[in-house]
């Protein structure tokens, strides 16, 4: 089959690669009807998460129809239409009986990697690393799916692959955002970043109530798309933020605050983004955490802050004096698709939202490359990528 292969920094290349097969009685073999680039798959296109080897097979927002199931498993048949979490749980664990289904403690088979790194290993993800599992990814034409009876969901008649596929991943993490910071009525969320993940943040804190969204970025045709869906937006390049933000909010903060970007912040955004660039770069650093700083800053007294843009390491100079002294609480997580999806899959259904509004580039798997470069660039209004295989 043909799949897109990662090879190094800036090397994704659309090769062909042996199908793969079932392997356990729960597995499921996915035709991909359609897969997307998520903004993780740029940390491993910019070669900044560890443990990639070349030849994997990248991607993790994937749907399609099942063509082979494993004969344990009792919830598939053939033909059914699904859409695959990206987090591999197992459903039975510790953590995957209470909801947690990104803290799986069986799904990463080789755990000791990510325990030495991070204390425990959380799931096995498709396509992100031999760190979490080694999996091969969805931006393929085939894909394995273990524990199939738990992940995937089955798609109701009557809705195309565009309005259900960001399930996979974008949607279920952007509500979380929102539903982390335990929206009140007349609250304001300030957002960071409003790439797919914050425009899904976006959506989602109005739909739970929110009165104000602040939404900041620099690219004009995103902050034009958080615009469309009702936020204020704030230009970094072009405002101070905090001074912006304490405005809006009679010098206050914002209720709670939501890290949409997590370690590839813009260098150019401030002196501490330029500095955070140049510890990593020269060894001294593992992030670049510039927006989470930002956004406990901003957040007013005992307010939440709320990540979901990924960090990787150990970050420097958190303001930790402000956030205790001030009482804020700080939640995040991998998110736990499985938890959400019933929800979700409901809110889609009776029309409150359609995520395919973020879609502004549709390719094959081999305009795969091509695209990733475009997305990563943000070149040609782009703001997420579909592949259709
Ligand atoms: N927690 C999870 O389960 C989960 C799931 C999916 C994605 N993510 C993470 O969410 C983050 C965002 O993903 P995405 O797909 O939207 O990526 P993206 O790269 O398309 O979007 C990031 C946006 O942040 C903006 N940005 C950069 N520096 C900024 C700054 N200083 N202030 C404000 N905005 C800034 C960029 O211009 C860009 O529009 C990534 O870190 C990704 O890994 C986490
Ligand atoms: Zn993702
Ligand atoms: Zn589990």
């Amino acid at each position: 089959m043909k799949a897109l292969t990662w090879h190094g920094k800036h090397d994704i290349r659309c090769e062909s690669v042996p199908d793969p097969q079932i392997e356990e009685g729960r597995d499921a073999i996915i035709k991909v009807t359609a897969c997307a680039i998520c903004g993780s798959d740029l940390h491993l296109y910019n070669g900044i998460m560890p443990d990639m080897h070349s030849g994997d097979i990248m991607g993790h927002e994937t749907m399609g129809e099942v063509v082979e199931v494993g004969k344990d498993n009792k919830k598939l048949k053939v033909g059914d239409r699904v859409v695959v979490p990206f987090t591999i749980s197992c459903g039975e664990c510790f953590f995957c009986k209470r909801g947690f289904f990104s803290g799986c403690e069986r799904s990463n088979p080789d755990p000791s990697k990510a325990k030495k790194l991070w204390g425990s290993s959380p799931a096995g993800l498709f396509g992100y690393t031999h760190l979490l599992g080694g999996y091969s990814g969805g931006q393929a034409e085939y894909l394995r799916v273990p524990y199939a009876d738990v992940g995937p969901i089955k798609v109701p008649e009557g809705l195309t692959d565009e309005q259900v596929l960001f399930l996979s991943d974008i949607f279920p993490t952007g509500y979380m955002a929102a539903d982390f910071c335990n929206i009140q009525p007349g609250d304001t969320i300030a957002i960071w970043g409003c790439g797919p993940v914050g425009q899904m943040a976006i959506k989602s804190a109005f739909i739970l109530g929110a009165e104000r969204v602040i939404a900041i970025d620099t690219v004009p045709e995103r902050l034009a798309l958080a615009e469309r869906s009702g936020a204020i937006t704030l230009d970094y390049m072009d405002k101070d933020i905090y001074d912006r933000i304490m405005e809006l909010t009679n010098g206050r903060g914002a209720d709670a605050c939501i890290d949409a970007v997590g370690t590839e912040s813009d260098p150019s955004a401030s002196w501490d983004a330029r500095l955070d660039r140049i510890k990593v770069a020269t060894f001294m650093g593992t992030d670049r955490p510039h927006v989470l700083r930002q956004a406990i800053h901003c957040c007013r007294n005992f307010g939440t802050v709320s990540i979901v843009g990924v960090y990787g390491g150990f970050l420097d100079k958190i303001p930790m004096g402000s956030a205790i002294n001030r009482g804020l609480t700080f939640k995040m997580a991998q998110t736990p698709v499985q938890h959400y999806l019933p929800i979700l899959m409901d809110r889609i259904q009776n029309g409150e939202i359609d995520p395919s509004f973020i879609i502004t580039h549709t390719g094959s798997l081999e305009d795969g490359p091509d695209l990733y470069k475009t997305f990563l660039e943000k070149k040609d209004g782009c703001i997420k990528v579909v592949l259709k295989p």
